[in-house]
């Protein structure tokens, strides 16, 4: 059976009266990466926090390795490595300066170690450059090489990608699932970016105003995607030809722009398709859209769908 390495118990954070986390309770696995997604302000960060010791808990537990952090947080830390805000480097230093810095900060940590991390960080070949010299990409490298450095059983990102470009994106996830895979590491990463998530992640936890809405695996929101594609209409009178498909069919059917989207399979194509002909309808185009991940989210922030 797979171990559990982390976990969050009806964990609750209040900022004064807001309730930034609202009773969130979630799993981690050994190896698996797991996704905190959700809209700016939804409680991610403040999640993240608590976890890693940086933000009170207002109520519940998290425990890491089967130790609580109420209880022993310095035994169960020792498990984590984490960025949560940009981790503090010394521009004037090399790469692998500060990572020796950093483990000097740690005991036991052996001298291969450094050049370990910086290998499956891919910054083997500049590793003795000034960290001044690194792109934004490179430095969150050498900050998840920092946060690595001990042997963590968890790596916990908070929105490891923002601010990188899409090349920097894709690379940040290569050698995420990499060193998952690797150093048998599990992963906590946030974002408020679907597709990314979809990319990255075993296990995506969707919140929303600080409540956690649906847990999935990402096979799963893969096979939402695929549920019921809509047809799309392409005519002169969207609104008109709308109702009159509404009338005739009982399809649900919305207007983007020149387009009807019906609530209809492909097999309906033919019998719309003659009954607006026969009404005189000028059609200019028929394509079929399925649902975009991102709109499967909104879906279920809006409660659209559980
Ligand atoms: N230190 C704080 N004091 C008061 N409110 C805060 C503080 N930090 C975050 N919040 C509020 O808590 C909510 C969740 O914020 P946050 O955890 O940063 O969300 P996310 O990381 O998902 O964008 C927001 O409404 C935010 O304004
Ligand atoms: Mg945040």
């Amino acid at each position: 059976m797979l171990k559990k390495v982390l976990t969050v118990n009806h964990l609750t954070k209040k900022y004064k009266d807001r309730l930034a986390v609202n009773d969130v309770s979630f799993s981690i696995y050994e190896g698996e990466i797991f996704g905190l997604l959700g809209p700016n302000g939804a409680g991610k960060t403040s999640i993240i926090k608590m976890i890693t010791g940086l933000s009170e808990i207002t109520s519940g537990d998290v425990t890491i390795c089967d130790i609580s952090i109420k209880k022993n947080f310095e035994k169960a830390i020792r498990n984590v490595g984490a960025i949560v805000e940009t981790p503090t480097m010394y521009q004037y230093m090399s790469g692998k300066q500060n990572l020796k810095y950093y483990a000097s900060l740690y005991k036991g940590i052996p001298k291969t170690r450094i050049d370990e991390v910086a290998e499956l960080v891919g910054l083997k070949d500049r590793i003795k450059d000034k960290v001044k010299t690194y792109s934004l990409g490179m430095k969150q490298r050498l900050g998840i090489a920092q946060a690595i450095l001990h042997n963590p059983k968890i790596l916990i990102l908070d929105e490891p990608t923002n601010g990188l470009d899409p090349n920097g994106i894709i690379e940040i996830r290569n050698f995420l699932k990499n060193i998952a895979r690797k150093e048998k590491i599990s992963i906590l990463v946030s974002s408020h970016i679907l597709s990314e998530m979809e990319a990255l992640c075993d296990t995506v936890a969707i919140i929303d105003f600080g409540k956690l809405k649906q847990i999935k695996t990402v096979a799963n929101l893969s096979k939402d995607l695929k549920v019921k594609p809509k047809i799309a209409i392409k005519v002169n009178y969207p609104n008109f030809v709308g109702k009159l498909i509404m009338n005739q069919f009982k399809f649900h059917c919305e207007v983007a722009g020149q387009n009807v989207i019906c609530d209809m399979e492909e097999k309906d194509i033919p019998k719309v398709t003659s009954y607006l002909i026969s009404k005189n309808v000028p059609i200019f185009g028929i394509a079929s859209v399925s649902k975009s991940l991102e709109q499967i989210f909104m879906d279920v922030v809006n409660n659209k769908q559980n």
